[in-house]
């Protein structure tokens, strides 16, 4: 009788906590406490910065949900993509650079969280870029290791691992790349050769969980807003 009272008054638990039960074997208890909302500046800021530099701007987001970002870039030029809502385009990534023949200015990549798809998206990315050209890509700084959990455990706060490309992008020749540690960590490229190689660490990286990139994390080339605005004012 004592159990089944126990049974009735313990909550059953949410879908967030049996998911977090379901990836336990994946569990890291160090995390980085970036706080991204109280800081001043974020992607936005960041893209504006990088239009305002580029007269007649031809601007393209990958992944554009509510028009958070979009609507708020300011350039009449823009392409926005994403399969489910926003933007201009209603396709996959994938399906728009199969028959793309634009090129752009400033590209945002913010779609599918996953690293593969975020390589291809990278890759595409670049053989659209205008000369001059910049990548911006988001959620480059998970904290904790739900955060970066793939499959996403808490769609609520979700950067995926976005992070693999990183190391990618800071061992590829031909890349002038930097991680802005503001809102969700923002990765902005530019090319400094005529031809770029990206690096493949995929079979390195592929499983690789949170606790990889914790301890590499000073691998990567974080900059604050102050130190990245001189790096993009800076020759390529
Ligand atoms: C994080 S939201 C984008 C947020 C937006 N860029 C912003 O700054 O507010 C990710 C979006 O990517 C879209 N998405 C998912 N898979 C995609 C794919 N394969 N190609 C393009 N977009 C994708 C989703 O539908 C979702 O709207």
């Amino acid at each position: 009788m004592a159990f089944l009272d126990w049974l009735r008054r313990t909550p059953a638990p949410t879908p967030l906590e049996q998911r977090r039960q379901q990836y336990q074997h994946h569990a890291f208890d160090q995390t980085l406490d970036w706080d991204w909302w109280s800081m001043p500046f974020n992607r936005i800021a960041l893209i504006n910065l990088l239009v305002a530099g580029k007269p007649g701007c031809r601007y393209l987001e990958i992944g554009c949900d509510s028009n958070f970002t979009f609507h708020s870039v300011a350039t009449p030029h823009k392409v926005g993509v994403d399969p489910a809502r926003g933007g201009t385009v209603r396709k996959t990534s994938d399906e728009f650079f199969a028959d793309n023949h634009e090129s752009f200015d400033v590209i945002f990549i913010d779609g599918l969280h996953h690293y593969q798809q975020v390589r291809r998206d990278v890759a595409n990315a670049v053989a659209c870029l205008a000369p001059g050209g910049w990548v911006v890509l988001h959620d480059m700084l998970p904290r904790t290791w739900v955060e970066q959990h793939v499959p996403c455990i808490d769609p609520s706060m979700w950067t995926g691992d976005v992070w693999k490309v990183g190391f990618e992008l800071v061992q590829s020749p031909g890349v002038d790349f930097r991680i802005f540690r503001i809102d969700c960590g923002v990765g902005v490229f530019r090319l400094s050769a005529p031809t770029v190689a990206l690096a493949d660490l995929r079979p390195e990286l592929a499983d690789k969980e949170f606790d990889h990139y914790f301890h590499n994390l000073h691998r990567l080339p974080l900059v604050s807003w102050e130190q990245g605005v001189t790096w993009m004012q800076q020759d390529g």
